[in-house]
């Protein structure tokens, strides 16, 4: 069984996801250890707490730099024996202390299809603004591996919905939230703990 960690930095609606598989036992092989928020105070530890699972802040706020609280991370996750950190809306900046331990075991989820509309300042409605400002008439969602470069590590599943005529930010990031990232988050997460992603090169196979 392998002990994830979920990474947290407001709603908490792709940790509620998480959870709400986990209770229907489709996170085949894995079980969520521990919530960490990057701010105090947010839904998502609430969530954590109403779901029994262990919590803790981790403010950037705290640290002196982004490394020293990437370090203080590593900590924790060490402490815990997590095999596998997702980041479910966490906005903060980790650095490449983080990745040296979990190689191809940080999970994150982005709102839009990578390489679209990803990046510095591409992050929660920003992404859908951008989409709606460019005029695309699909959009979705990506989970990918981090790595150190920005949004860029190797893409784990994509689902696409179409942009609507009359879309504004809000109506079609909770489109892709629904169709998209609830659904895409614990699939990938059920696969990493199945051993069922195997990177090569910038690919990911899916094994059967
Ligand atoms: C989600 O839409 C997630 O994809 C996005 O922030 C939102 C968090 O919502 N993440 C990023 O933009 C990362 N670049 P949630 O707290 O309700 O899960």
């Amino acid at each position: 069984m392998k002990n994830i960690a979920v990474l947290v930095s407001g709603g908490g609606t792709n940790l509620q996801a998480l959870i709400d598989a986990q209770g229907r036992r489709e996170i085949v092989n894995g079980k969520i250890s521990i919530v960490i928020s990057s701010a105090p105070g947010v839904h998502a530890l609430e969530r954590a707490q109403n779901a029994g699972i262990l919590s803790c802040v981790l403010d950037r706020k705290n640290y002196p730099s982004s490394r020293a609280m990437t370090v203080a991370l590593v900590e924790k996750l060490k402490e815990q024996s997590i095999d596998v950190v997702v980041m479910a809306g966490f906005m903060t900046i980790v650095t490449k202390e983080l990745f040296e331990v979990y190689n191809n075991a940080v999970i994150n989820i982005h709102p839009a299809l990578i390489p679209s509309f990803c990046g510095k300042g591409a992050y929660g409605l920003h992404v859908h603004e951008q989409a709606l400002a460019y005029g695309v008439k699909v959009s979705g969602a990506t989970v990918h591996f981090v790595n150190e470069e920005c949004d860029g590590g190797p893409i784990i599943l994509q689902k696409a919905v179409d942009v609507l005529p009359d879309d504004t930010p809000e109506v079609l990031q909770r489109r892709i939230m629904e169709q998209c990232e609830w659904k895409l988050l614990p699939q990938a997460v059920s696969l990493f703990c199945q051993d069922r992603l195997r990177v090569e090169g910038r690919t990911v196979r899916i094994l059967p």
